[in-house]
């Protein structure tokens, strides 16, 4: 009954657990795969559902975030869903406007401009009630998804959400937000733990309400160097890891694995296979044999064709995925794109990015 369906319990069992034997390391029959904006555009029963709706209104009901998370699992046999929400929540539960415009993406009308524009950010952040939605789309989700794949929750990094309340939208050269860094380092801290502490109660209450895996988006460690990335973005990184896993073990719930994604951070990758994340997921310039190697077997690895590999056709993207398997070989891998999929990509080429996974990762592995 329906109201069964609000309650993070008795929830179906899982019958595809390919995803998190993966993330852990363990053996497997085929590879896994999925794809960063799975749920996204590119899909024309996604662009007919989201038709006329507010972005953000999409995303505060349940029952819209369930459709749209279930959407590409009907075409495609993905191996993991990922709740369809936005990084962008979490400033928002923080006090900040942010609007959602068609064809520009998201917008602050009042951004974050000096330090002492902190004091307008909440100082105590109830996130159990203004982040509540999310969780009753991730519980209702698990119970919709029938045990099909496993639900992945997610969260944008310190570094990467405070980027945007200070540009206030995106950026090319994020010089307003790099500024800060600069300019006012103790300023800059006190938004990163600030965040940190939002993200951390929202990763653990997604986990309560049935997400089976975490994964952090650091989008914008691209525009950082070396030197930034180790004061600005990595302790916060390794901070929500450390944290979200010893609260998880003092509710008694089960450890969920943990991926981060820190696009163009290929200079972090030693320090992100030792991070506490179970998994490090990986853009597309990256070539897999360096990154096994640099990670040491450390992390599971998760990644990383270029996306626009599948404006090519059916035979190159096979080719391309076989390339890519051998690169990174099959224990410890969850194959996926190197970033989100674009509006325009061919619904048909995204199939025959999954079955090229599936058949070849079945050849290497011999079933
Ligand atoms: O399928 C999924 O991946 C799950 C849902 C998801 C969305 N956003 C839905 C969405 C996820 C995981 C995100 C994360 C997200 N949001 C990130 C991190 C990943 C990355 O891309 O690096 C970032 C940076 C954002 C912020 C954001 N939200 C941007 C830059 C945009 C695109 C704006 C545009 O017009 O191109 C969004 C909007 C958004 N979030 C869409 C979707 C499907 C498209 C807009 C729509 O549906 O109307």
């Amino acid at each position: 009954d329906k109201d069964s369906l609000i309650l993070p319990k008795s929830f179906p069992e899982l019958k595809n657990d390919t995803f998190l034997r993966a993330a852990r390391g363990e053996e497997i029959e085929h590879i896994p795969v999925w794809c960063m904006r799975q749920a996204g555009r590119y899909l024309p029963e996604f662009r007919e559902f989201r038709a006329g709706k507010d972005f953000f209104e999409t995303c505060r009901s349940p029952e819209d975030c369930c459709e749209l998370t279930l959407q590409p699992l009907r075409r495609f046999p993905f191996d993991a869903a990922i709740i369809f929400s936005d990084i962008l929540v979490v400033p928002q539960a923080m006090g900040m406007e942010v609007q959602m415009s068609p064809g520009k993406g998201p917008t602050f009308p009042e951004p974050l401009k000096e330090p002492e524009d902190l004091q307008r950010l909440k100082t105590k952040v109830d996130v159990s009630s203004e982040l509540d939605y999310v969780f009753k789309a991730i519980t209702l989700t698990r119970h919709k998804i029938e045990g099909k794949v496993p639900l992945i929750g997610f969260t944008g990094a310190p570094w990467t959400l405070m980027s945007y309340m200070i540009e206030g939208g995106g950026s090319v050269t994020h010089s307003k937000a790099k500024r800060w860094l600069y300019r006012y380092p103790e300023a800059s801290h006190k938004l990163l733990s600030q965040l940190t502490d939002v993200i951390v109660e929202y990763l653990l209450g997604q986990v309560k309400a049935g997400a089976q895996a975490l994964q952090v988006f650091e989008s914008h460690t691209g525009c950082l160097g070396p030197v930034e990335f180790k004061e600005f973005s990595l302790p916060y990184l390794r901070d929500i890891a450390g944290r979200v896993k010893d609260k998880i073990k003092e509710s008694g719930l089960d450890n969920v694995p943990m991926i981060v994604f820190a696009k163009d951070g290929h200079y972090g990758l030693e320090d992100l296979s030792e991070s506490g994340y179970e998994v490090v997921g990986l853009d597309w310039t990256i070539d897999p044999c360096s990154a096994r190697v640099r990670t040491g077997g450390k992390v599971s690895l998760q990644g990383n064709m270029d996306p626009c590999a599948l404006y090519s056709t059916k035979e190159r993207i096979s080719e391309i995925v076989k390339r890519m398997l051998e690169g990174f070989g099959t224990k410890g891998y969850i194959a996926n794109l190197g970033h989100g999929l674009y509006p325009d990509m061919d619904p048909e080429n995204v199939g025959a990015f999954v079955e090229a996974v599936h058949t070849h990762s079945r050849q290497l592995l011999n079933r």
